[in-house]
């Protein structure tokens, strides 16, 4: 059996007792290296608390081995009860269905044990969960590649009065976690980078710079967003402002997150809504009139932030 066990967002103790009893009875314990893995602190240390935590070793597993040796771990769930762990929800943002077709495809019997994710821990900002749109990565820039295909994405979310979570761009933390370079797999022979992530500050100057080059008014430096960082751990720290008051703050360690707000959803709403009522008239009794995208309340409860935070209290305007 293989288990695939998300471990939530916070520490190790947010693991559900589902999964630790999963591991517990598995014979190996594999955990994926390459999404999220920064929120837990996954040095040498932060392993071990979780080895002891769990009470068995622990088996990285970076991206080249999900990718191209899961095979291996795939034999050994044919035969043992065998655990793949993964930050957040095994299916939250990145998917591991992959592995799952894989393992299905090999006969293996997969369970899920599900947990948190940030896809829906975002909910802590006080946006709505409904009023997004398709959420977006940013990837990071380099000298010669500068990806903007998230800008097509978020016109669209802010045209349909949608909200935009901007998912950013991280590698690895330690040396069992690489990412190899562009260059080096050009050359066909791969080199690794050393680990860094996204802050929020240089996924807000990449989204302005791209708005720049295609200059269609998409958002700009006053345009509201919600900076979002290690949501789910103690320290989390979330603020609410236009993107250039956002630039000024140091958000901390990993990870961080943005949502791109749709203001004028409430207007855009009203206006599909009419334009829907005058559609279906006299074939529909009434439309369920609709709650506005962003209630003033919403957005005050986006600037609050937990208690004992000094850190995120030393951010409030
Ligand atoms: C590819 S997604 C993986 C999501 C994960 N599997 C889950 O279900 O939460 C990783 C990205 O989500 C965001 N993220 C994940 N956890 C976060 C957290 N605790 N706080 C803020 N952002 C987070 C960061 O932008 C990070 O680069």
């Amino acid at each position: 059996m293989l288990y695939v066990i998300g471990l939530g967002l916070g520490d190790e103790k947010d693991i559900t007792l589902r999964g630790l009893e999963a591991i517990k009875k598995c014979s190996k314990v594999y955990m994926e290296a390459y999404t999220s893995l920064l929120s837990f602190g996954i040095t040498s240390d932060g392993l071990s608390t979780l080895e002891k935590f769990y009470g068995k070793p622990i088996i990285v597993a970076d991206r080249e081995m999900v990718e191209e040796k899961a095979d291996n771990m795939l034999f050994e769930a044919q035969v043992s009860d065998v655990a793949f762990l993964v930050v957040g929800d095994p299916f939250g943002a990145t998917t591991h269905s992959d592995l799952v077709v894989r393992a299905k495809k090999l006969g293996v019997d997969v369970k899920v044990v599900h947990n948190a994710s940030v896809m829906n821990a975002i909910g802590v900002c006080g946006l709505q969960l409904y009023r997004y749109g398709e959420t977006v990565s940013i990837p990071f820039f380099t000298d010669t590649w500068r990806p903007d295909s998230f800008y097509e994405k978020i016109k669209r979310n802010r045209t349909l009065g949608l909200h935009t979570l901007c998912l950013l761009d991280h590698f690895g933390l330690d040396i069992r976690v690489k990412e190899p370079t562009l260059e080096s797999l050009c050359r066909g022979k791969k080199v690794y980078e050393p680990p860094r992530f996204m802050t929020i500050n240089t996924a807000i100057e990449q989204l302005l710079e791209v708005e720049q080059n295609h200059m269609e008014s998409v958002y700009n430096e006053d345009t509201t967003c919600v900076g979002m960082a290690r949501i789910g751990c103690e320290d989390q720290v979330i603020v609410a402002g236009p993107m250039k008051q956002l630039l000024t703050i140091d958000f901390g360690p990993p990870l961080h997150c943005l949502v791109i707000v749709e203001l004028n959803a409430k207007k855009k709403l009203q206006a599909d809504e009419r334009q829907a009522k005058k559609k279906i008239a006299g074939r529909t009794k009434e439309l369920h009139p609709e709650k506005s995208m962003i209630t003033e309340q919403e957005l005050q409860w986006a600037t609050y932030l937990p208690p004992g935070s000094a850190t995120s209290r030393q951010h409030i305007k």
